[in-house]
């Protein structure tokens, strides 16, 4: 099945991503090309609908990203947003100019009525601005349609020409009523039908992948993330015991995760399951070794050198496979499917890295390679992968290596093996762990001075770190109640062995990272 496209032209705006995001979850199949991608490859693409995302730039600065006017001469559906608007007027002859007073955060937009794109939604609410520029004149046979306290043009239209333009951002959450904006210009402007649904892009591709793996045999790396774990679940359900699934376990995950991923995929699928248990090879390598990014480089370079190994006994006689995922192939730079042709890189994970020479295999499979993460775990829900599994909180790819700081013993990964456990089972059990984005337990090698009945101690200091954030880019510190902290601090002392002070990490990031390497 070949879906209607939606191509979101980016002109280098932050929200780009977001953008394609919200296409997809209307229902629609979209991809992310470059702004200066050939029109000639456009019109080969056939798109349903383009829009135009925002840029940081002024369309007046001459190394901003431009169009073609004759673009429009395609007759594409077409929404430019925030820089995309500009764009679009400027470049059929409107006027673009700086404004008195730049608009940013949550403004009142007032629709005229009679557009499209205002179909059903209140005269005024409220959207997201941020912009410098401001349309001052329109192109001839555009009319505006919305306009804000200081700016004259929010939004405008040539409805003939199934062109649209909104000073604001529909794709962000603060705009109310956003999503509906951009699913009628999908819907009632392009003509969209609503073709991505996850159950079809399920069928669709284990056929697709039963007719390119043919008889062969496949490899896949799975090191019980999220996207490995699904791409495991697809390919077990398209092409079963042809699947081979490599797991290094390298000791450094949390308690009983390399047993809960196994026993996961060897009850629950049907594959070949391979599990590598090295933890003695890794503690052996690192022993001695505290600095953090030496420690790191080990970690990923014996990752790599057993998942090779076992590769090469296993046979490379067939297929490689990876969970890619399509903001992997964004943000490497390799382009994408509708650009260039499939990416064929390995992806770049801490885990995983190139492929070495004498290793060859009849080609690389990504079958996760056009999802975004959200689409991801919904299919892993369909395919029945338990759901702490789609939802796993990141995870470092160095493991528990990355929350020890100096040398890695192994009586300090069990010590912190079983903090790390009792404080998230305290988070789960209080009900809150819906509310952070991450939380676990970190062991700072420092050793305090503690009492236990009539004896003084030195035992080692359990810090817990739990954090709310949108992005992992930025984020705070939760605000965990102190009647949970106290549970916490009571269990962590009592039930772990060698741990006598817990203290609670309060700093948010910046300045701090979420990890402390
Ligand atoms: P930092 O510590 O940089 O972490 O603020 C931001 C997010 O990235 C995760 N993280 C990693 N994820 N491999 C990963 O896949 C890694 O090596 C790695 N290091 C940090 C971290 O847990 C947090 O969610």
């Amino acid at each position: 099945m070949t879906n209607q496209l939606c191509i979101v032209l980016d002109f280098g705006g932050q929200y780009n991503q977001l953008i394609a995001r919200r296409v997809r979850e209307c229902g629609v199949y979209c991809e992310i090309l470059r702004y200066d991608t050939p029109l000639e490859r456009i019109k080969e693409l056939n798109p349903t609908g383009v829009i135009f995302t925002g840029g940081p730039n002024s369309v007046y600065d001459m190394t901003s990203p431009h169009i073609a006017k004759e673009y429009f001469d395609l007759g594409i559906p077409t929404l430019g947003i925030c820089y995309g608007c500009q764009l679009m007027a400027y470049t059929l002859g409107g006027t673009v100019e700086s404004c008195t007073k730049s608009e940013y955060g949550k403004i009142d937009v007032t629709h005229k009525g009679g557009s499209l794109l205002f179909e059903d939604i209140p005269e005024t609410s409220t959207v997201w601005m941020s912009h410098t520029d401001y349309v001052s004149r329109l192109p001839e046979g555009f009319s505006v349609t919305a306009t804000s306290a200081d700016c004259p043009c929010a939004a405008f239209e040539c409805p003939e020409r199934k062109l649209y333009a909104v000073q604001f951002h529909p794709e962000v959450t603060h705009s109310q009523y956003g999503k509906e904006i951009l699913h009628h210009f999908l819907y009632k402007v392009c003509g969209f039908t609503g073709d991505w649904v996850m159950d079809d892009f399920i069928e669709s591709t284990v056929q697709k992948l039963r007719t390119q793996i043919g008889d062969k045999k496949v490899i896949l790396g799975l090191s019980g993330g999220v996207d490995s774990s699904v791409a495991a679940a697809l390919l077990s359900k398209a092409v079963g015991k042809q699947l081979t699934c490599v797991f290094v376990d390298q000791g450094l995950m949390r308690k009983d995760e390399g047993d809960f991923v196994e026993s996961t995929f060897t009850k629950l699928f049907d594959m070949n399951f391979v599990r590598v248990n090295c933890q003695k090879h890794f503690l052996e390598k690192l022993k001695g070794v505290t600095d953090p990014e030496q420690k790191r480089k080990i970690i990923g370079t014996e990752f790599y050198n057993v998942f090779w190994d076992k590769v090469r006994e296993t046979g490379t006689d067939g297929f490689f496979a990876q969970g890619t995922i399509y903001p992997d192939r964004i943000e490497s730079g390799k382009g994408n499917k509708a650009g260039q042709g499939s990416t064929a890189v390995i992806k770049t994970h801490h885990n995983m890295v190139k492929m070495p020479d004498d290793i060859q295999f009849a080609g690389l499979i990504e079958p996760l390679a056009d999802l975004f993460k959200d689409e991801v775990r919904a299919v892993g829900e369909t395919l029945g992968i338990p759901h702490e599994l789609v939802w796993r909180q990141p995870f470092p790819g160095p493991g528990l290596g990355v929350r020890i700081i100096g040398e890695i013993t192994e009586e300090k990964v069990r010590i912190l093996q079983e903090a790390d456990a009792v404080f998230r089972d305290e988070i789960e059990k209080s009900g809150i762990a819906s509310e952070l984005k991450q939380f676990f337990a970190v062991l700072p090698n420092v050793r305090t001075v503690g009492v236990m009945g009539d004896h003084r101690t030195h035992e080692q200091l359990i810090a817990i770190r739990a954090i709310t954030t949108d992005d992992f880019m930025t984020a705070d510190w939760a605000r965990i109640p102190y009647d949970v902290l106290a549970r916490i601090s009571n269990r962590l002392c009592n039930e772990v062995e060698h741990v006598n002070r817990v203290v609670y990490d309060i700093t948010s990031k910046p300045p701090g990272t979420v990890e402390w390497e």
